[in-house]
């Protein structure tokens, strides 16, 4: 499929998705995020992907939605574009998606940082959710997700005042999984993806759901899902291989069965 605003690689079962919008610091446009969910939800059914990495470029991983999109439109005709319906689908798919951020991740940028299972930030990133400057608030999810990974005091105080916070305070928050200088922030995340793309792909699918449903559910219903989610994967012929493997003192050969 060709794509204006995305680039797409796959290497040794990980994917790898690249906002393509340099010269406006990868400003999301509705374009951009199509093309992106489109992708996203290709590599989730490609068997030959068990890990997805999301990333930008050194300057900006993306500086929010594409203001000049929605400077001149209407209160209606922006509800009537239901812009934020295809982020919604994000959070459906199934493999883990790591994001690889640097520079900008700001507004939209922060919560599509957001919307990935694993971070890994460069020194040099800067985050946070400065719609209030532009006199509006963020619309793809900033104050649910940022509350629920920062704390509420942290969370009121970003989004209050608009003003970033460094990586390094990010990983304090923990926003972030890790922050490596700016020339290594690619490999690292190239590093963990193909880690776990060995892994076992059912395991990994059951456990990053479960892991979500931990947000949604009273702590008995999500013992519940993930009881049931370990009698499922019993079944699996990887759960064979793994116990045999462990028994032969061998390494497992995962195949997704
Ligand atoms: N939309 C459209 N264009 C953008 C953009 C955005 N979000 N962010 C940056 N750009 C453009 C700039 O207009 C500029 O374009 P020109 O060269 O054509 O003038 C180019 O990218 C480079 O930007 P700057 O010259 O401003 O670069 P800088 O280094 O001086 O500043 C910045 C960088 C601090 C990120 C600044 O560009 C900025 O504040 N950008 C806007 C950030 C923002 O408010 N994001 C939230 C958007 S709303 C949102 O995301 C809603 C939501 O919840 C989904």
């Amino acid at each position: 499929m060709a794509y204006e605003y995305i680039l797409t690689a796959s290497e040794d079962g990980i994917g790898i998705i690249t906002l393509n919008r340099p010269k406006i610091l990868n400003a999301l446009n509705l374009q951009l995020v199509d093309e992106l969910v489109a992708e996203l939800e290709r590599m989730d059914r490609d068997p030959d992907i068990r890990a997805i990495i999301l990333t930008g470029n050194d300057k900006a991983f993306a500086a929010g939605a594409d203001i000049n999109e929605m400077a001149e439109a209407s209160a209606i005709e922006i509800m009537k574009r239901d812009q934020f319906a295809v982020w919604d689908r994000m959070s459906l798919i199934s493999k883990p998606i790591i994001g690889a951020v640097s520079g900008f991740v700001l507004g939209g940028g922060c919560e599509l940082m957001m919307n990935c299972d694993i971070v890994i930030a460069s020194e040099t990133a800067v985050i946070g959710q400065p719609e209030i400057k532009l006199g509006v608030m963020p619309g793809a999810g900033g104050t649910q997700r940022l509350t629920r990974a920062v704390g509420l005091r942290k969370a009121m105080e970003m989004l209050l005042t608009g003003e970033p916070i460094s990586a390094k305070e990010a990983l304090r928050y923990g926003l972030v999984n890790r922050v490596v200088p700016v020339e290594a922030y690619f490999q690292e995340a190239r590093k963990l993806a193909k880690q776990i793309a060995a892994q076992p792909p059912l395991a990994v699918q059951m456990i990053k759901k479960a892991v979500h449903k931990a947000d949604d559910l009273p702590l008995g219903e999500g013992m519940d899902y993930e009881r049931n989610g370990f009698y499922l994967l019993l079944a699996s012929e990887d759960r064979k291989e793994g116990m045999q493997a462990f028994l032969e003192k061998r390494k497992p050969r995962f195949t997704g069965k």
